[in-house]
């Protein structure tokens, strides 16, 4: 593939072609670390895998370490850390969203209940700690630490606003912030450093990370009301039946007259559409551009993300990661 043509954006299959195999590695690296000896908790490791995903923070370690420098067993080594700890929190998030829908398939405390599905995302964080020890650098433990400390805070946070309408965009920048671009960062600064990159370089390509994670779940949360379920792998409209009061809708809120804020307190309060249709609120965000200021707002992160990454010297692996910032918003899944 023409990855020598420069100023060339490459699409998604050739950003993947790119660390395939050392993507490779790290499904193998997975699979092997996903045996426990109690089979209730490798049967959800192992079913979580074999689900899919976009395995995006995995291919976020393996660039920025290639950006740096040759490729490298620690990287492949991070990518499986990062994506267990992924699973872990997918496998939390479920249990404490009720969520009966992930990756397409039916969630994991669907089929092995919440209690199981627990302690299975424990044993994973616990697997992703002791995979990362065997670097013996605490740098890595410390980054490691801190992100998992950050996301459950996040998720913490986030349990205390459920059902809650006069949340912010400062409130909700701080959750996505926790939950979601703490981990992206982190991933390009463990990339960064089996790179072999200084402190300055793993800051730069954090940042770079961070802010895509914001963009990521800006995205997220639009695409929660206006994709597809079989697009999705998850129903749509989930975040506000669950209670969870997102951009889209904080922008129309921020607008909305007294008839419409009862709407959506109505599909607060009975956790449901049944008696507003999801299509009442998606009318409300249009009429409000709740979605286009959404998504305006997530280029703005991208285009810093871009920025950023443009002051590295160009390469396929730096082309890769320009092309990633306009995948975040292009996506739809
Ligand atoms: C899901 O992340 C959790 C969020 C931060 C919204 P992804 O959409 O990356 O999940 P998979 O791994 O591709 O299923
Ligand atoms: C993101 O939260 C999940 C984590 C970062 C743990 P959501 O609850 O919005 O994610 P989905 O929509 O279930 O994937
Ligand atoms: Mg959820
Ligand atoms: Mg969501």
């Amino acid at each position: 593939m023409g990855y020598s043509r420069l100023g060339q954006t490459l699409t998604a299959r050739e950003v993947f072609h790119l660390v395939r195999e050392d993507l490779e590695k790290v499904e193998r690296e997975i699979g092997l670390e996903s045996i426990a000896s109690v089979e209730a908790v490798s049967r959800i490791a192992q079913y979580m895998q074999k689900n899919g995903g976009k395995r995006l923070r995995p291919i976020l370690v393996l660039l920025s370490c290639r950006l740096l420098g040759p490729a490298s067993e620690s990287a492949v080594r991070m990518a499986a850390v990062v994506e267990l700890i992924h699973t872990a929190t997918l496998v939390h998030d479920d249990v404490i969203d009720t969520a009966s829908t992930r990756r397409g398939k039916p969630s994991a405390n669907v089929l092995w209940g919440n209690h199981t599905s627990v302690l299975a995302g424990d044993w994973l964080y616990m697997q992703a700690f002791q995979i990362a020890l065997r670097q013996r650098n605490f740098h890595v433990l410390d980054i490691l630490i801190g992100l998992t400390q950050m996301m459950v805070e996040g998720e913490l946070l986030q349990l205390e606003r459920i059902g809650n309408m006069e949340i912010s965009e400062a409130d909700y920048m701080e959750l996505i912030d926790r939950k979601t671009a703490s981990l992206f960062s982190a991933c390009a600064r463990l990339g960064a450093l089996m790179g072999g990159g200084d402190e300055a370089t793993e800051a730069k390509l954090g940042e770079y990370a961070w802010s895509l994670g914001i963009a990521f779940q800006l995205i997220d949360d639009v695409l929660d009301f206006t994709s597809r379920e079989n697009v999705l792998g998850k129903p749509v409209g989930s975040d506000l039946r669950e209670g969870k009061v997102t951009l889209p809708l904080i922008y129309a809120l921020q607008e909305a007259t007294p008839e419409e804020r009862h709407l959506v307190e109505t599909v607060l309060k009975d956790a449901s559409y049944d008696n507003i249709p999801l299509s009442r609120i998606l009318c409300l965000i249009e009429k409000y551009k709740g979605f286009d200021r959404t998504r305006d707002r997530a280029l703005e992160f991208t285009e810093r993300a871009r920025s950023i990454i443009l002051e590295f010297p160009d390469s396929p692996y730096q082309r890769a990661m320009v092309a990633i910032t306009d995948l975040i918003t292009e996506r739809d899944r």
